[in-house]
């Protein structure tokens, strides 16, 4: 069976971008693969974050895990600090990556540009994503859109590995494959503030976003203040219309609809109706994620089902870090 991997940093509460981008993407696809998904704490702290407000998102994106019908019997949930093998197999990374690769990176770029200070965390951030996928022999990783740029980075990483430490023809570590939803699918859900710019759990705007736990009343709220435009048609052309094209997007990721029938079904409506239906959609769909989530954040269960997730997680990465130690020369040569 193939292997997925991925993960989503607990800096805050994930929103409907993380779910339409990833989320979504990885219950559609765990029966089909054996799955191993992280809550990558690790790459959370390259920015400062309140230490007891972490350890509350760490659980709070477990149980949203599940409650948006990831089957922990299927797929392995785990909590990315909970197995050292990451950030043993990230220095090896770092070790093979030329500098010039990470400071080229955008989002090192964008975030530095943005802070007093930056920890070189920041920008050995990619070598840790690097590790977290190729530990697990990855073939696919499912993610939104601003990953691509990550995931390159992977493959490039693994070639330059596989020519330098293996014997010719032979590989140690797996290409991975990225798979990123189509434009109009959710590989970029936008602001609902600045339809231009990412939709963003860690953005200073609450209004831009709508996150995974908002109540009915907000999310309708968020939902009625989103900018659109002064044209009044309901239509998907996200370059001249990015505010409603992206509305459109949300509307039929969390329905049955395609984006074409809703464009069909409001023909003759006003933004007005369109934003109303569509507040009564996301609710009817977030309510039952909500009751599952509530069950599962306070469960015994849950700490089981991270707990589990670790051992099986452990276990394959630790069979990949031996294999990088042995190609790179570290330690003594494992006893037989
Ligand atoms: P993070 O935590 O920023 O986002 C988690 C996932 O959600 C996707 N995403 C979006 N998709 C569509 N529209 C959006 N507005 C949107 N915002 C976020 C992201 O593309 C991502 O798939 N570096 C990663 C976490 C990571 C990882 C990994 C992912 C660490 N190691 C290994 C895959 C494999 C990140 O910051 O995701």
């Amino acid at each position: 069976m193939e292997i997925i991997f991925s993960g989503i940093q607990p800096s805050g509460i994930p929103t409907i971008g993380n779910y339409i981008g990833a989320m979504k993407q990885f219950v559609d696809l765990q029966k089909e693969y054996k799955c191993y998904f992280c809550i990558v704490d690790q790459h959370a702290i390259t920015v400062p974050q309140d230490r007891i407000k972490l350890r509350e998102q760490i659980l709070q994106l477990a149980a949203l895990y599940l409650a948006v019908g990831i089957d922990p019997e299927q797929a392995s949930i785990f909590i990315q600090s909970e197995v050292p093998a990451h950030s043993e197999a990230a220095w090896i990374v770092q070790c093979n990556t030329p500098l010039g690769e990470l400071e080229r990176m955008t989002q090192f770029k964008d975030k530095s540009q943005k802070q007093v200070s930056v920890n070189a965390g920041l920008l050995t951030y990619p070598p840790l994503m690097v590790a977290d996928i190729i530990l697990y022999d990855t073939n696919l990783v499912p993610v939104g859109e601003d990953q691509k740029q990550h995931l390159e980075l992977t493959r490039d990483f693994v070639d330059r590995f596989n020519s330098r430490y293996a014997a010719k023809n032979q590989e140690i570590l797996v290409t991975p494959e990225v798979k990123i939803p189509e434009k109009n699918s959710g590989g970029r859900i936008m602001s609902l503030q600045e339809p231009t710019k990412k939709m963003s759990k860690s953005d200073d705007n609450a209004k831009g976003f709508i996150s995974m736990l908002d109540d009915p009343k907000t999310i309708a709220k968020k939902i009625r203040s989103a900018v659109t435009d002064s044209s009044g048609v309901i239509e998907y052309n996200p370059e001249e219309k990015p505010g409603i094209s992206n509305l459109l997007v949300i509307y039929s990721s969390v329905t049955d609809f395609t984006i074409d029938e809703l464009v069909e079904k409001y023909k003759d409506s006003g933004y007005g109706d369109f934003k109303a239906d569509l507040a009564e959609a996301v609710v009817t769909w977030i309510e039952p994620i909500h009751e599952r989530y509530n069950h599962y954040l306070h469960s015994e269960e849950l700490h089981e089902i991270l707990d589990r997730g670790a051992l099986e997680a452990q276990q394959k990465a630790n069979k990949t870090l031996q294999k990088m130690k042995n190609a790179v020369g570290l330690g003594r040569k494992p006893k037989r």
